[in-house]
């Protein structure tokens, strides 16, 4: 009996340890597969995606965009302005058309809800490419390039900080609970996660807003303060989350002169992370956001391509 295949990518919580470890030895095949022979197999010709948009993006819109072309298949994007998914038509609707024109579809959208309808009601698989709630995709190259860089996860520690309650955060606890990570979320009061996302991820997680939480982990991960759709408390955001900046200072209470840093980016620097750090030596923001590509390839290989997770 092998890994029990995926019908959708919606959220972490519903994949077993073995589904999401299957996804990072997926992802490495494919990537070592274009760095040693120059091209993928074309897995996916004749396969097209479908790219729907309810918030801007580079990182997801490009990636998906690209590993659809190496795979050998095709992807079309929508902007929201075009398709109005939930003004101008139901996710249900929207769901049930592109499900005849499209082999897939991959949705970034504000309403978690959004995305769980368009796979209830549709017919092709449905990939979360970030909702208010979480970003699976995010999470899956975190980890691929956390694994790329230190081998083996068993025990290691990641601290996120910032707004713990973050699509982002959320995806990072459940990500790294499935490696075996152990995850400290240090958040201003009134910014730390739902307890029961903490509890169903699955991870070691512990919470505080004691700064004095980056004590000898080995990743620093960081995300802006006002995510997509929080603009109206960028004031109120900006007052509170200052001192949670990831700057030298805090790299260096870490204790740990190994200490990586990540960001899922676009950052706002010199707001959550500056420029010293973003850009330094324990930053591996580029690589991380390169990773996207061989991440969501291989989501796709396995959804619409029917590899399997091995
Ligand atoms: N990290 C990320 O999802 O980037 P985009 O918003 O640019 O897609
Ligand atoms: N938390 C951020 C992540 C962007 C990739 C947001 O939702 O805007």
């Amino acid at each position: 009996m092998g890994i029990p295949a995926l019908t959708h990518f919606l959220d972490l919580a519903a994949l077993s340890d073995e589904q999401f470890r299957g996804l990072l030895r997926l992802a490495k095949r494919l990537k070592d597969e274009r760095r040693t022979r120059g091209a993928n197999q074309p897995i996916l010709a004749g396969k097209s995606l479908a790219l729907l948009f309810q918030k801007p993006s580079l990182r997801t819109r490009v990636s998906f965009e690209m590993g659809m072309q190496h795979l050998g298949g095709y992807a079309f994007y929508l902007s929201p302005a075009e398709v109005g998914l939930g003004s101008r038509e139901s996710a249900a609707d929207v769901a049930r058309v592109l499900s005849g024109y499209a082999d897939g579809i991959m949705a970034r959208v504000f309403a978690h809800q959004d995305i769980v309808d368009l796979a209830e009601w549709g017919t092709v698989p449905v990939i979360n490419g970030l909702s208010d709630f979480s970003h699976p995709c995010q999470a899956l190259t975190d980890i691929f390039t956390a694994w790329e860089v230190l081998g083996d996860l068993e025990d290691r520690t990641i601290a996120y900080v910032g707004d713990g309650a973050n699509n982002v955060a959320t995806s990072l606890m459940m990500a790294a609970g499935k490696v075996g990570m152990n995850v400290r979320i240090i958040s201003p009061v009134g910014y730390m996660p739902d307890p029961t996302v903490v509890e169903n991820s699955g991870a070691e997680v512990s919470v505080t807003d004691d700064l004095e939480g980056v004590g000898g982990v080995d990743i620093l991960y960081t995300d802006v303060w006002t995510s997509m759709g929080q603009e109206a408390e960028r004031d109120e955001r900006l007052a509170v989350f200052p001192p949670y900046q990831l700057n030298t200072g805090l790299l260096a209470r870490t204790g740990n002169p190994q200490a990586l840093v990540m960001h899922c980016l676009p950052a706002h620097r010199g707001e959550e992370i500056t420029d010293e750090v973003a850009d330094g030596p324990a930053s591996i923001l580029f690589p991380q956001a390169h990773n996207r590509l061989h991440a969501q390839k291989a989501i796709l290989a396995h959804l619409l391509g029917g590899v399997p997770l091995e």
